[in-house]
C-alpha cells in the first residue's frame, strides 16, 4: 500500500472504493474551534538561560506543560544550516520514484523503514499517510540498511539534526525538571532513545473531510519534537473536548508531552491527544522526534510532597512500548494502562 500512489490517481478517476479503507465514519471536524481564540504557548529556550528571565520563562514553561501538554519552541539553538537541510532531503526523499523508496521498504514488525505504521489488522481504518522511520539515537541503535543513499547528503543530514535534537531534548528535560522542583538529572537521563518518524500526507482532492492523516493518540514516548518540513495547517489537538489547530511558527519547534513524562509527573503534565488532518490540494511533510528511556529501565512517579498521591503505577519502558505499539492508535493510553484506579 502506498497513499502517495493513491493520491496521485487523477481525482475523476478515484473511487470512493478505492478509498474506502482510508474513509474514517466519525470525525467530529465540526469540535475544530478557531485559532486565535487559544494559541499553543511558545517559550524561548534563550529566556530559559538568561538570569533576568529565567524566572518568568519557567513559570511560563510550567503552564505550557500543566495546562496544555504542548508548546512551541523558539530561539532553540538548532542552527537553519542543519534545518534547510533536514528539511531539503526529507523532500527530495518522498519525491523519489516509489521503486527506490521501497528499497528501504518496512520488515513485519519494524517500525524502521518506508511504509505505513500501525497496521495490525485487515479491516481497521487506515491513515492517509506514508512514513519514513529511524532509530536515529544512541548511534549503536542505528540499522544503516534503511539509512538511504539518496538524496546524497541525507544519512549526514539526519545525523546532524539527530545529534542536535537529541541534546536540545535533554536540555528542555532540564528545564521541564526545574519546573517541577525535581532534579534535573533525573529527568535528563529519561532521555536515551530518539526514534524519528518522516510522516508525507498526500493531498486529498476526493474526500479529504473523511480521511486522517494521523488518527487520534497520545505519544508513547517521553518528549516529542516536531518540526514541519512542509507547512500546512493539518495537525490538531485536543483541548477542552474540541480539537484546535496549531500552526506551528516559522522557526518553532514543537514539543509535546508524552505518555511516560505524564506517567514520570504523576499526571501533573499530561500528555495530550492530537490527530492530523488532509488538505484537499496540498502535500504536507513533517519530522517527530521522539525521544524515549532506555528500554530495560522504568519510570514512576515522582512525588513533589510527601502527602502527593502516587496516581500512577511504576512503568517498564520496555512492557510500555510493546504495548503502545501493540493496538491501533486510539485515543489516550497512559491513563488507561499506568493510572491506578481511585
Ligand atoms: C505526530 O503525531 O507525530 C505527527 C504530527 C504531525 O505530522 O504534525
Ligand atoms: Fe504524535
Amino acid at each position: 500500500r502506498n497513499v502517495q500512489a493513491l493520491a496521485a490517481v487523477a481525482a475523476g478517476e478515484l473511487t470512493g472504493d478505492a478509498i474506502e479503507r482510508y474513509i474514517q465514519p466519525d470525525i467530529d471536524a465540526d469540535a475544530v474551534i478557531p485559532a486565535h481564540s487559544d494559541e499553543v504557548p511558545v517559550i524561548d529556550l534563550g529566556r530559559l538561560t538568561d538570569a533576568e528571565s529565567v524566572e518568568a520563562e519557567t513559570a511560563k514553561l510550567r503552564f505550557a506543560c500543566e495546562e496544555w501538554g504542548f508548546f512551541q519552541l523558539v530561539n532553540h539553538g538548532v542552527p537553519d544550516e542543519i534545518i534547510l537541510a533536514i528539511r531539503r532531503d526529507i523532500e527530495k526523499f518522498f519525491q523519489l520514484p516509489l521503486d527506490v523508496k521501497n528499497a528501504y521498504a518496512q520488515r513485519q514488525g519494524d517500525l524502521q523503514g518506508y511504509g505505513q505504521a500501525f497496521i495490525l489488522s485487515h479491516d481497521q481504518k487506515l491513515d492517509w499517510a506514508d512514513m519514513f522511520g529511524l532509530y536515529t539515537q544512541p548511534p549503536q541503535a542505528r540499522d544503516m540498511s534503511f539509512w538511504p543513499s539518496q538524496p546524497p547528503m541525507f544519512r549526514n543530514s539526519i545525523e546532524e539534526y539527530s545529534s542536535k535534537l537529541m541534546k536540545l531534548a535533554r536540555s528542555v528535560a532540564t528545564f521541564i525538571a526545574k519546573t517541577l522542583d525535581i532534579d534535573p538529572e533525573l529527568v535528563a537521563d529519561k532521555i536515551v532513545v530518539q526514534y524519528v518518524r518522516m510522516n508525507y500526507y498526500p493531498p486529498c482532492t476526493l474526500m479529504p473531510e473523511k480521511v486522517l492523516g494521523f488518527s487520534p493518540h497520545s505519544d508513547g514516548s517521553f518528549l516529542t519534537i516536531l518540526l514541519e518540513i512542509i507547512s500546512v495547517q493539518g495537525l490538531q489537538i485536543r483541548r477542552h473536548g474540541a480539537w484546535i489547530p496549531v500552526k506551528p511558527l516559522a522557526n518553532a519547534l514543537l514539543v509535546n508531552v508524552g505518555d511516560l513524562l505524564e506517567i514520570m509527573t504523576n499526571g501533573k503534565y499530561k500528555s495530550i491527544e492530537h490527530r492530523v488532518t488532509i488538505n484537499a490540494h496540498k502535500e504536507r511533510l513533517s519530522i517527530s522526534a521522539f525521544h524515549v528511556p532506555k528500554y530495560d529501565g522504568i519510570v514512576s512517579p515522582l512525588l513533589g510532597t510527601t502527602e502527593e498521591k502516587v496516581l500512577y503505577k511504576t512503568t517498564k519502558v520496555e512492557e510500555y512500548s510493546r504495548l503502545y505499539l501493540s493496538k491501533k492508535l486510539d485515543g489516550k493510553r497512559a491513563q488507561d494502562h499506568a493510572k491506578l484506579s481511585q
